[in-house]
């Protein structure tokens, strides 16, 4: 999406339910939309690795670690894993968590203004009432 263009807008927030990815159109090309934790993401319909529609992938908790013996649940920062081979892309900057040398998913600009998800304000998930 050019920079400078005006956001689109795609549903209600109220639409996404929780933990579900859905997949919308915005200006006619397709963009999957999840909601976590209140939360909106935008991102890629579109497996990097060999295309799979990650509108049938899962949303979850990042798992992290502080050293060895340590296991940690980061649900502030979700993960979309794809549902052909397991890659797992970050939704906070599209990264492979598995391998940073892969491929990564293209997250898209999305906020929620009044309500209304919206692509193209800024970069990265966007939270309700903001
Ligand atoms: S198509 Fe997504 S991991 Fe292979």
């Amino acid at each position: 999406m050019p920079p400078n263009r005006e956001p689109i807008d795609l549903c209600a927030f109220d639409e996404l339910v929780e933990g579900e990815i859905v997949e919308l159109r915005a200006g006619g090309v397709p963009v999957a939309v999840g909601r976590w934790e209140g939360r909106v993401y935008a991102f890629n319909p579109t497996c990097p690795h060999k295309g799979a529609p990650l509108v049938c992938g899962k949303l979850m908790a990042r798992l992290g670690s502080g050293g060895p013996g340590q296991m940690d649940v980061r649900s502030e920062a979700p993960i979309v894993s794809c549902p052909w081979h397991g890659w797992e892309f970050a939704l906070d900057n599209g990264e492979n968590v598995a391998d940073r040398s892969e491929k990564g998913l293209r997250l898209q600009r999305c906020d929620v203004v009044g309500g209304r998800v919206k692509l193209g304000i800024k970069l990265g998930p966007a939270a309700a009432g903001e």
